[in-house]
């Protein structure tokens, strides 16, 4: 069936099946693979992006669920060439080190930012809890969101604006 789905501000109409995955649909139908594929059984994370502005598992969502609706995965993170303080924060303070479940890390990190700008770490440690990370250890994980948050805090009393980009 045909679909559109509006992808990092771009409408794309493609034909699919119907039981393609979200997944599927980024990284084979638009080569999207900053969206990774770590698992079979939902529980690895490093699939996430936004769904209308909420972090969903795309492994979990069929392309046709998206019909009408936007994505955001993490190629649409950055804005006119300048990084999302999420992440300038995972590069400061080496929140990563395959690298395999930073995006899906990072997009949960924008939206815990865009919902509670100064969270401490039991609240980063919970919203991240439904992703896993083999080689971190999540510590610079956290450090790497609490520097995001101090970054945007200082922007937005600097009067650049709560966010990096053009997001409010
Ligand atoms: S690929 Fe593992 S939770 Fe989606
Ligand atoms: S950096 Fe390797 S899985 Fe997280």
């Amino acid at each position: 069936m045909q679909i559109t789905v509006t992808v990092n501000g771009q409408p794309y109409t493609r034909d699919v099946e119907p039981r393609l995955l979200l997944v599927h649909f980024l990284r084979d139908h638009l080569a999207l693979t900053g969206t990774h594929w770590g698992c079979d059984t939902s529980n690895c994370g490093a699939c996430v992006v936004h769904l209308d502005a909420t972090p969903v598992k795309s492994c979990t969502v069929l392309a046709v669920m998206c019909d009408g609706h936007e994505v955001t995965t993490v190629e649409g993170l950055e804005r006119d060439g300048e990084l999302d303080a999420v992440q300038k924060g995972f590069a400061e303070c080496h929140g990563l080190q395959c690298g395999f479940c930073t995006p899906g890390m990072m997009l949960t990190a924008r939206w815990l930012l865009d919902n509670d700008p100064d969270p401490d770490e039991g609240r980063i440690r919970e919203t991240i809890s439904g992703q896993l990370c083999r080689c971190t250890g999540y510590e610079n994980i956290v450090r790497a969101v609490r520097w995001a948050a101090g970054h945007e805090a200082g922007r937005a009393a600097a009067g650049e604006g709560a966010r990096e980009g053009t997001r409010t």
